[in-house]
């Protein structure tokens, strides 16, 4: 988590910060801070708790001048959020600041060694060590900055993603990283650093992702010079962006969040183009074609992920069993990495994750890469670590998701999972030719289909009011829907601070069933497949004991809508590409309550978009 952003050129500076960290407030909004070395020759360090905005108005009236300057937005790891534990952060003489995301794992004994030299520290973060630390060695070994700089790093257990700016250097920044991910964009005679593209993609498209373990030396009107710690000369990869400006802007939208919800039925379609042709019944997903073989052989596939990307996994196990017969298991990657997990060779493991940069993912994908397993990645941001780090993989085309609640992300994973089993189990001769096709025309029209979905939007509003104030919701499914009860109940908790659970609907009688009351809005997908009695049934076990049931289910049922308090009906698809479909209804409705409940949407509190730390 944090975002980071430097800059340095012939424009001021502070604007091009500012603008960068609003960009990446979805990576932590707990504070934030710049520092620019003025027009005068002075370093001058403004940084405060709260969102950029409260850093905009504490830096009014001040000199915010200066051609070279870097900036952080935090999410909290160590010490609380105050101005103090804000970055940047000063070495011991206030000669250096620096930001830094990601954590200095061994910065305790790091810090007892330099206290013990005489160092004290203002904040309780890791990140003034780190600083200290640099310092300290380019004072005792008399040696040029960089050079200390790598000197430190070679002594850091951790991740970092760091910019290094010298009061007495104003012509220099000094970044570098591991773990946490950092893109530098060359302009002409100016260079912008950012922990994502989008702070850069209005002033160039021409960018180098840093590799870990690399130190990036960016001078005023010279050329981007890359080492690595151990100082080996690298030769920088400037690659060009296909990120546009207008996908990472509102766009007359009240929240990036309700602008993702809408623009699924593209995101969906832009996650098929150029993969899927119903006409021909050709599936084309490149990634696997090279490792078809492994595929069709696999006697396992591990699915790791995280939060939503867990859920989407989840629906991923319910395809690949159906349709390619391999057997799946879903696995939290914090709990995988941790437990010695039996890996064989021959498994494929499945990594999904929207923004490629997940810390809990990234381990377990290292791990399973150890035990020799092929890693297949699912993920969103192109050139992410996950993304680089795994041996194949198919991009979801979703576009930058912004708001911190994954809404289109999903239904791209979903919709990339679903063709990638479909892929498999035609390559493996697991499927009927007929019902292959079926499922390919099916898919096509998902994107239609959810547009039908979301101009229901104010109906699902004024569910939205009925149910705003309740203190706890059960989301119920089954089967193909189970994965999407979890999913809405996660979009409810997330941005509405609503205690909300998902269950397998035939689970409620084994424990949530006693909560059950008038005031209990349980959330149910009871569209037409096979458990359709079963989920009825289910409804009137709630109804049974005064619980309010708001249902989703198929146009045109009449069964559901005679015992719900409320139906919101969705076009009928195929069971097993219900989610697509169902899920859209909780994301809206998820919406709509946290904003009549005042809260922040985008950016729920304690949350950050991208959690880079364990
Ligand atoms: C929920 C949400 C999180 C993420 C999780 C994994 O709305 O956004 O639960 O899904 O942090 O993130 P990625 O997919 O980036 O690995």
């Amino acid at each position: 988590m944090c975002g980071i952003v430097g800059y340095i050129g012939n424009r001021q500076a502070f604007p091009i910060l500012v603008k960068g960290l609003q960009r990446l407030e979805y990576r932590g909004y707990d504070s934030a801070g710049v520092a620019m070395i003025s027009d005068k020759g002075n370093l001058n360090v403004y940084k405060k708790k709260g969102k950029v905005s409260d850093l905009l108005d504490f830096s009014k009236d001040k000199d915010k001048s200066g051609t070279i300057g870097i900036g952080h937005t935090r999410w909290a790891t160590h010490g609380e959020p105050n101005d103090v534990n804000s970055h940047p952060h000063y070495s011991q003489t206030k000669d250096l600041v620096m930001i830094h995301n990601g954590i200095i794992e061994n910065y305790a004994s790091l810090k007892e060694g330099l206290e013990k030299r005489g160092h004290t520290f203002l904040s309780q973060t890791d990140t003034e060590v780190l600083i200290h630390l640099i310092e300290d060695i380019r004072k005792h070994e008399d040696i040029k900055l960089g050079y200390a700089l790598m000197a430190a790093l070679k002594q850091v257990i951790g991740a970092y993603a760091i910019v290094v700016l010298d009061k007495n250097d104003p012509d220099t920044l000094f970044a570098a990283k591991k773990g946490s991910p950092m893109v530098i964009g060359v302009g002409n005679n100016e260079f912008f650093i950012a922990s994502d593209a989008s702070p850069i993609v209005e002033y160039t498209k021409n960018v180098v992702y840093i590799e870990d373990e690399h130190v990036a030396i960016i001078r005023r009107g010279e050329e981007l010079k890359i080492r690595t710690i151990r100082d080996k000369e690298i030769t920088p990869y400037v690659q060009e962006l296909e990120m546009e400006l207008e996908a990472i802007e509102k766009g007359g939208y009240d929240h990036f969040m309700l602008k993702e919800i809408y623009e699924q039925p593209r995101s969906i379609f832009d996650s098929m183009r150029g993969r899927l042709n119903s006409e021909t019944g050709h599936l084309k997903m490149g990634g696997i074609e090279e490792h078809e073989t492994k595929f069709i052989n696999a006697k396992r596939i591990l699915v790791i992920a995280c939060g939503t990307s867990w859920h989407a996994g989840m629906v991923a196990e319910y395809l690949f069993e159906e349709y390619a017969r391999i057997p799946v298991e879903v696995e939290y990657a914090s709990e995988f990495r941790y437990r010695n997990p039996i890996i064989y060779s021959d498994d494929i493991v499945i990594a999904i994750s929207q923004s490629g940069e997940t810390a809990d993912t990234l381990a377990a994908i290292e791990l399973a890469k150890a035990k020799g397993a092929t890693i297949f990645g699912v993920c969103n941001v192109v050139g992410s670590s996950i993304a680089r780090a795994t041996h194949a993989g198919s991009y979801t085309h979703a576009g930058p998701e912004i708001g911190v609640a994954s809404t289109k992300a999903f239904t791209a994973q979903v919709t990339v999972l679903t063709l990638m089993a479909l892929h498999v189990a035609k390559a493996k001769g697991t499927i009927a030719e007929s019902r292959y096709r079926q499922l390919l025309y099916e898919m096509e029209t998902i994107p239609a289909k959810v547009e039908e979905v979301l101009k229901l939007n104010d109906s699902i509003k004024k569910i939205a009011a009925k149910y705003k104030d309740s203190s706890n919701a059960l989301y119920l499914g089954r089967g193909y829907s189970f994965p999407v009860a979890l999913e809405g109940a996660l979009k409810l908790k997330e941005i509405s601070y609503i205690h909300a659970e998902g269950y397998p609907a035939a689970e409620m009688k084994h424990g949530p069933i006693a909560l059950i009351d008038e005031a209990m809005p349980v959330f149910v997908i009871a569209t037409k497949g096979a458990n359709y009695e079963k989920v009825v049934s289910n409804i009137q076990e709630v109804k049974a004991r005064k619980g309010q049931i708001i249902a989703v289910v198929t146009a045109g049922d009449k069964d559901v809508k005679g015992m719900a308090d409320h139906v919101i009906e969705i076009p009928e698809t195929d069971e097993s590409l219900v989610p697509l479909v169902s899920v859209i209804p909780w994301q809206l409705l998820s919406y709509h309550i946290a904003v009549m409940r005042g809260c922040n949407v985008d950016q729920p509190r304690n949350l950050a978009k991208s959690v880079t730390v364990e």
